[in-house]
């Protein structure tokens, strides 16, 4: 991790969930909150990647980690998770809702399983696990929610247009939580990141060296986003005790420069 501008006890004595917290932006957001005193757990589908993440996060802050496989499509399983934490820590402070899925498939195109696939994770996941864990954020101290949105969610998503619908409906689904929550002492705001080269990105939205490229030069900044520096935004915004509803963008300008996925998914989708 780089060097953060927090207090390393910010988060002394929270508990934090980070849904896909196994791999990519997920695991760092969790591994952050741990250098800074909270105690984590993560869930995903996918063991192997929780013990792994785990294991990755133990090793960088001496944090043992709670691991819990989950399918966020799945309102069994989520309320296994709440039953869970429930009984390992009675409340929670902050839920990070990270857990996602994307392909570039052009609409005419789309299966109705590949449809509801990407919005059964992004938008009914993050109804489904917010809904399940509202007790829990209600025994919270400074209880708040953060939920991973991205900057197609307005404009257009072109050649990912479940994502962007389900984005967009997050975006939404934030600021309906921020009112309805408000006076329950649970905060509910969005980080928008910018492009971070995870594994998972790599694979599935720009797969070739010259994508990476041609989206590095549709970002003023003139550089990808670090899975590192979006974790600090996640702290940032479960930590401003007055911010509620907010959607901060933190995309080295992208959006306002225009919107790189029409480019790409033509070249790959089309
Ligand atoms: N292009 C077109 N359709 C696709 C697709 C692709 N790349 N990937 C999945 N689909 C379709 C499937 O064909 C299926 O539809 P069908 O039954 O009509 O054939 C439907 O989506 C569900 O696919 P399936 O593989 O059964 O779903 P899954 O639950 O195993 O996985 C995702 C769905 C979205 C989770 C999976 O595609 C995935 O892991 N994506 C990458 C994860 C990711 O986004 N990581 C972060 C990077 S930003």
């Amino acid at each position: 991790m780089g060097e953060s501008p927090f207090r390393d006890d910010l988060f002394a004595g929270a508990r934090v969930l980070v849904t896909g917290g196994g791999t990519g932006m997920g695991l760092a957001f969790a591994q952050t909150f741990a250098a800074h005193g909270a105690q984590v757990a993560i869930a995903s589908r996918n063991a192997e990647h929780l013990a792994a993440g785990a294991a990755t996060v133990t090793d960088a802050t001496g944090t043992e980690v709670l691991t819990h496989v989950v399918d966020v499509r799945d309102a069994e399983s989520v309320a296994a998770l709440a039953a869970t934490l429930e009984s390992e820590w009675g409340a929670l402070d902050v839920l990070v809702n990270n857990a996602a899925g994307n392909f570039f498939a052009p609409v005419a195109e789309m299966s109705e399983n590949a449809w509801r696939a990407v919005v059964d994770i992004v938008l009914d996941g993050t109804f489904r696990v917010s809904r399940a864990f509202h007790p829990l954020l209600r025994k919270g101290r400074d209880a708040s929610v953060v939920n991973i949105v991205a900057n197609y969610a307005w404009g257009a998503a072109s050649y990912v247009a479940h994502s962007g619908a389900a984005k967009a409906g997050v975006l939404n689904l934030t600021r309906s939580l921020a009112l309805e929550w408000a006076s329950h002492g649970i905060r509910v705001n969005a980080l928008c990141p910018g492009v971070v080269p995870t594994e998972g990105a790599r694979a599935n939205l720009f797969p070739a060296p010259e994508m990476e490229q041609m989206i590095t030069d549709t970002i003023p900044k003139g550089r990808l986003a670090t899975a590192d520096e979006m974790a600090l935004q996640v702290l940032w915004l479960a930590a401003s005790d007055y911010v509620t509803g907010e959607c901060l963008v933190a995309d080295g300008g992208q959006w306002l420069a225009g919107n790189p996925f029409y480019t790409l998914g033509k070249l790959v989708a089309d």
